[in-house]
């Protein structure tokens, strides 16, 4: 978090009303209804979250408790006794409403031609089909699939397979390699792998496939692969009795193919989603069947206002959460019509999104601050082309919002008037937490605005952050506990509790700050995550694949701020003794870390420095190499230091590295 971003948030002034028209037929409407709501459902939670449960998703059977909470253990269980079916929830009722002919999912290629629109029924029929697929393949109720899947319909019928015979998913986003699918495909231990021949992305296929073979051969737990022909690849390798095509797989179970759902108990898991965490491993995610999906169709409906006719856009990929959430449980659950996009905004042309949102007119709109920025850098000549008023609400997530992108945004696709709700929420807490509802929050550009009804946050302690001294920066912390909330963490139950070690309640790894209206300022991670284009990644993870190279004898990786992707990576490296410092190097380095985590982590800039600063006891002081990575001018107390004299070395090698020039090249007199 720079000091930058500090001084900016908190000189941005501007607020914006909620609009008026659209306010009447609003499910939330106005500042005191908002206030009401949050005042009933912070004093009465369990009836506040059982109205909502019952309001929103159809139960088999009701609960007996709305929750149980072991607070020594930090477990909460909501909706205990409770049984329902999540693929149900998203598909079958709304099969005996006038939902059934509904557009449930429409999906857009990366070609402009390639559309695909599945009905309420059509899902349906789909679904099950794959449900009976993969019950022939022995998968039951508590087994694991992994989803390495390019965005694509088979993505979410898969999904939605899963939930309906109570298997529990796992996808693993399409971008990662190597260790970041294996790490991830052993964690959850899955019997069955999905994927496709290729993913197809700005033009040029990527195999997915090619890619997993090897990785297998470390993954014993695996038993089938089911692959998709999507690109068409005509040098497809599978291997006998385990690789299987989907469109052979499912060809068995064409007609009448009704799958009965599985009836799920609430807390039962309806999916595992990893997430980088502070140590190498990535840290698996739970969530649950009654309070995610009841969480997921809650936040659905008064983050976005969303109402049965709208057409909704969430842009985000479904290896996120936000995919999960918002992409397919919410909008589903909901009755909803979601929208998939395959392709990237900028190809062929950076008018990629607005074409899809006038051809499909789309009415609310959700995407992150990254994308903002990119196509606002390509100028408003894309967006005045096309006819976007048919948009009614926008959305960001993922990281902090720029106030310079706010207002781009809000004034060259909002046509000044729109809402942007700016939702601030963790693949961790299933849902939005802190955000704006649209027709009743007044709008701070750079602000998530309040926690949403039902959610206690609070900015507790100090944080030791890079921003002024004096100001008043803390860590972002939940102390009531929530139905979206994860169930644990797969086979980590310490992972899990350090999440309440601190506080004694859910302590988020963000540094935030309220303000005198009580809006919170979220300023991004102070754990040792990096957020990289909206995507947590782990420093220990990446220093880990850049210290598998033999020619690195210590990496230490930091965030660096950075005009697109709001925050990159940074690695400093102290090559072994008798390695030159090279370019190879460098390039070496960029790939090894590439090759085992995806391009996502690939650094932007490597220093090499001949030490790193230490403590006494040894410990890499992380502090002063983020300082330094960030162009601060004073890198604060070096009174801690073993080994004080590197910090200028260190400092010398960053300008000059900035500059073009060779860390170790001598310093001109200005
Ligand atoms: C981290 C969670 C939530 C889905 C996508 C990322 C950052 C997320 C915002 C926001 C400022 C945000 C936080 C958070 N973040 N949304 N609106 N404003 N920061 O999920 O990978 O679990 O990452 O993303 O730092 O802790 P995730």
């Amino acid at each position: 978090m720079s000091q930058e971003r500090l001084a900016a948030l908190l000189s941005e002034k501007r607020s914006y009303m909620p609009p008026v028209h659209g306010k009447s037929s609003a499910w939330i409407s106005g500042e005191e209804e908002c206030e009401a709501v949050c005042r009933r459902a912070l004093e009465d939670p369990e009836d506040f979250w059982g109205a909502r449960a019952s309001q929103l998703l159809h139960w088999f059977k009701r609960w007996n408790h709305v929750l149980v909470a072991d607070e020594a253990q930090h477990k909460y269980r909501w909706f205990t006794g409770a049984k329902l079916n999540a693929s149900f929830n998203c598909i079958d009722r709304h099969l005996i409403t006038g939902r059934r002919n509904k557009a449930a999912l429409i999906w857009q290629g990366e070609r402009e031609m390639d559309v695909r629109c599945y009905t309420y029924q059509m899902l349906y029929t789909e679904v099950c089909r794959v449900a009976h697929a993969l019950s022939s393949l022995r998968i039951r109720r508590g087994d694991h699939v992994a989803l390495y899947m390019p965005m694509i319909p088979e993505l979410a019928i898969a999904m939605l397979a899963c939930a309906r015979i109570g298997a529990i998913h796992t996808t693993i986003f399409s971008g990662y390699a190597e260790g970041g699918v294996r790490s991830r495909i052993q964690d959850s231990k899955a019997r069955i792998v999905i994927t496709a021949d290729a993913a197809v992305r700005a033009g040029k296929n990527k195999p997915l496939k090619a890619n997993l073979d090897p990785i297998l051969e470390k993954c014993p737990s695996v038993a089938h692969v089911v692959v998709v022909d999507h690109a068409h690849m005509d040098d497809v390798s599978m291997k006998p009795n385990r690789d299987i095509w989907w469109h052979d797989l499912i060809d068995d179970f064409t007609l009448n193919s009704d799958f009965p759902c599985e009836i799920m108990d609430a807390n039962d898991t309806l999916f595992l989603l990893h997430t980088s965490g502070s140590t190498g491993k990535p840290t698996g995610v739970m969530h649950s069947t009654g309070g995610y999906l009841t969480y997921a169709a809650h936040t659905t409906q008064w983050c976005f206002d969303m109402h049965d006719d709208d057409v909704y856009w969430c842009t985000a990929d479904m290896g996120w959460i936000t995919g999960h959430t918002y992409g397919i449980y919410g909008p589903l659950a909901l009755g909803a019509t979601t929208l998939m996009f395959e392709g990237v905004p900028v190809w062929p042309k950076p008018d990629r999104y607005w074409n899809i949102v006038e051809k499909f007119r789309v009415n609310i709109l959700y995407t992150a601050p990254t994308v903002i920025r990119s196509l606002m850098r390509l100028g408003e000549a894309w967006t005045e082309r096309y006819d976007l008023s048919s948009l009614r609400i926008l959305g960001s997530v993922g990281e902090p919002i720029n106030p310079e992108a706010w207002h781009w945004y809000h004034k060259h696709v909002g046509d000044r008037q729109l809402p942007i709700v700016d939702t601030w929420w963790q693949t961790e807490t299933g849902g939005a937490m802190i955000s704006p509802m649209p027709y009743a929050t007044k709008l701070k550009p750079g602000s998530a605005a309040r926690p949403l009804p039902g959610i206690d946050a609070a900015v507790l302690g100090a944080a030791e952050h890079d921003g002024e001294e004096g100001k008043e920066v803390g860590r972002l912390v939940i102390r009531k506990p929530w139905p979206g909330m994860m169930l644990g963490v797969f086979n980590d139950e310490g992972k899990y509790r350090s999440y309440f070690s601190r506080f004694g309640c859910y302590e988020s790894g963000d540094g935030a700050q309220v303000d005198e209206d009580g809006y919170f300022w979220i300023l991004g991670r102070i754990d040792d995550s990096i957020n990289v284009s909206g995507h947590r990644l782990s420093t220990v993870e990446i220093e880990a694949a850049l210290t598998s190279c033999p020619e690195v004898a210590e990496a230490a990786v930091v965030p660096m701020p950075h005009d697109l992707k709001g925050e990159a990576i940074y690695a400093y490296i102290t090559p072994r003794e008798d390695v030159p410092w090279s370019e190879d190097l460098r390039a070496k380095l960029r790939d090894a870390v590439r090759r085992d985590i995806g391009p996502l982590a690939s650094p932007e800039r490597i220093q090499f420095v001949s030490a790193m600063p230490k403590t006494s006891s040894g410990k890499i002081i992380r502090r002063m190499l983020r300082k330094i990575a960030a162009d601060a001018e004073d890198t604060g107390d070096t009174t801690s230091l073993a080994n004080p004299e590197v910090i200028a070395e260190i400092i010398r090698g960053h300008n000059n590295l900035m500059r073009g020039k060779a860390e170790n090249a001598p310093t001109e007199n200005p």
